[in-house]
Order: structure tokens, then sequence, then C-alpha cells
């Protein structure tokens, strides 16, 4: 049996912050921005733009584009850190209500900008299970809520949207062959959100505005990515017998264009290979390669029997990846 990928989609929306923009507003600059990150655009969601808002335009693209029906759905996956309630429902529910499919199975994963690649691995899982044929997975972020507009080291990196994929058994020729999932538990405090959990709840009056929004330790976080993602993508190449020049696409959660470029020459691949969208989007954490298999998708550039490596890596610090013949 397999389960592989039969259509995806996404939605970004209109809205598009440029780095001038920012600069008006933060002590910072398009030539900062850019030289730091590759970011040179980033999309922000409205109000009305929810992070379930989102994921449902997505899945509906997706099953437009498998000319899949919603009676036909067995599961929903959404990855989200930033989901349209703090710890419940799951905004999974929200979309299987949207989608006004039956009581099938929904759930959300928080593994951060690895979120996507945990979904895939755990829907093929459930496939190969024999218990579902088709599911929805979904990577949906509304990171403009939770970034503290006023602070340059992480504002200018974040932007909002969502990218969704059908997983389908006995698809023809289409296989996530492999999955890898990933934690390194230790680097938690290296990008979190100080506030808000049961461990250090809100408190009016002595909760500082800072600690309402994710913090990060860029540093320790650039180093942990430049790592594993040579890690993931060799590993996933060792254990199915791939040479780099066996490779279409490696597809990398958007986070640094220097990340992507280090991890690059490290692993001896070439960049060309990398698949980066993070000029136009900025780094939209578990959405950001679904995002980029959908763009990729409507430029043309996904043909069957293509062999591609999809690699995340965030907070957690989690990381993974999938091998997937398309
Ligand atoms: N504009 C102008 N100056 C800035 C900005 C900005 N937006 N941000 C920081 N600076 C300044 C700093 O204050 C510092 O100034 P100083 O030297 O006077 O103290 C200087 O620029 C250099 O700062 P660094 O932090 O050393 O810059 P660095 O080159 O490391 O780049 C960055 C910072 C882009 C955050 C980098 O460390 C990085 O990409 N880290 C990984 C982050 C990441 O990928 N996070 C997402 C993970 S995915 C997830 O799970 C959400």
């Amino acid at each position: 049996m397999t389960a592989g990928i039969a259509s995806v989609g996404c939605y970004t929306p209109p809205r598009r912050v440029s780095n001038d923009e920012l600069s008006k507003i933060l002590d910072t600059s398009d030539e900062w921005i850019r030289s730091h990150t590759g970011i040179c655009n980033r999309h922000i969601a409205s109000d009305e733009e929810t992070c379930s808002y989102m994921a449902t335009q997505a899945a509906r693209i997706a099953m437009e584009n498998a000319k899949i029906s919603s009676k036909e759905l067995d599961f929903i996956i959404v990855a989200t850190i930033s989901p349209d309630y703090r710890d419940f429902p799951a905004t999974a529910n929200l979309v299987q209500k949207e989608l006004g499919v039956g009581n099938i199975c929904s759930f959300d994963i928080k593994a951060a900008c690895t979120g996507f690649t945990y979904g895939l691995a755990l829907g093929r899982s459930l496939i190969l299970s024999g218990a579902v044929a088709t599911g929805l997975v979904i990577g949906a972020e509304k990171l403009s809520a939770i970034i503290d507009w006023n602070n340059r080291n992480t504002a200018v990196l974040f932007g909002d949207g969502a990218g969704a994929a059908i997983l389908r058994s006995g698809t023809e020729g289409e296989d996530i062959v492999d999955s890898i999932m990933r934690t390194d538990g230790n680097g938690a405090d290296a990008l979190y959100m100080p506030t808000g959990g049961t461990s250090t709840p809100f408190k009016l009056g002595e909760t500082t505005e800072s600690e309402l929004y994710l913090t990060m330790d860029g540093h320790r976080v650039y180093d942990f990515a430049v790592k594993v993602n040579v890690e993931v993508v060799r590993e996933l190449m060792i254990r199915n017998s791939l040479a780099s020049t066996d490779i279409d696409y490696i597809v990398p959660h958007q986070a640094n264009y220097r990340i992507i470029l280090a991890a690059s020459k490290r692993a001896n691949i070439p960049l060309e290979k990398y698949y980066l969208n993070m000029d136009e989007y900025a780094n939209t954490s578990s959405a950001s390669i679904p995002i980029a298999l959908a763009e990729m998708d409507s430029r043309g550039l996904l043909k069957k029997g293509m062999k591609i490596i999809t690699v995340g890596f965030g907070s957690g610090l989690t990381y993974g990846g999938n091998y997937i013949i398309w």
C-alpha cells in the first residue's frame, strides 16, 4: 500500500507588507532584512482572515485540484502554533465545520515550523495502517498575531498564510516513501511563548507586554537549523539510496536564506535544488512548506515521478522531513 500527495493548494492574505513599509514603524531597513534573511515581503492577515479561515481556503483549493469532494475525506490534520483559540477547540475542528464534512477525525499538531512535515508523516501512517484512505494535511499560521510588532529582532521575520495537501491511499505512483520526526527538547527555551500556558499564566498587572509574544534566541535557532537541515536530508538520502543528482527538489522550511545557503554548502548539494520563496512570504512556520509546494505546482514545476525531499525545523526544537515521489 502507498500513501501519496494527490494535490496541494494554498492561501496567502492579499495584504503584502514590504521591508520598506516595516522600516517606517521599526528601526530597521530593507538592506538589513534582505542581507540577513533573504526576506523582501510578507503577507499579513486581516482580522477576518483567521487561522481556520486561511486553512479552509487552502483546503478547498487542494480538494478542487484533486477533484475530491468533502464526503471522501476521512481525516483533517492542521499543523499550527497560532490557532484560532489558544488551547481548544482545535483549529482542525473549525475547518471540519467550515468544509461541511461528516464527523471525521480532526485534530491539531503543535510542532511549530516542523508541523507540516510531522503532519505528512502522521497522515501517511494513518493511511498505511489501513484505517483511513483520504485526508487533509494543512499547515496554517497567523503569526502576525503572536509577534511583538515593536521588536525588530522578530517582527521582520514572519508572515501569515496556509497550505494544504490531500493525502490518498493507493495513488498512481505518488508516494510519501519515508519520513523523519525528531525533537531535541533541550532547546525548548530557544524559541517559545513565555506566557499564557499553565506554567506561566497571564496575570493582569504583572505580565509585561513583551512576555505575551514569541521569544527567540536567533543564534541558537540558526545553528540548530543548519545542523538538522543537513542531518535530515543526508539521512533520507542514505536510507533511500539517493544521490544528490537523483533529487529534483529539496523544499525546506522557509526561515532564512542564509540557513539554506549554509546547509547546501555543508551537505554539498547545489543551492539550485532548494526551492526558496521566503523573499515573498517570509517565515510562515508550518505553512511555509505547503505554500512552497503549492506555488511550485501552480508554476508547473512539479512533474509526476519527481523525487522531492521536504525538511522542517523549528521550536521544540523539532525537526524532520519526508522523501516524496510526486
Ligand atoms: N533590523 C536592523 N537591525 C537588526 C534587526 C533588524 N530587523 N534585527 C536585529 N538587528 C541588529 C541587532 O540588534 C544587532 O545589533 P548590535 O550588533 O548593535 O547588537 C545586529 O543587528 C546583529 O544581530 P544578530 O542577531 O547577530 O543578527 P544575525 O546575523 O544573527 O541575524 C537572525 C539575526 C536573522 C534572527 C538570525 O539569527 C536567524 O535567522 N536565526 C534563525 C531564526 C529562525 O530561523 N527562526 C525561526 C525558526 S522557525 C520557527 O519555529 C518559528
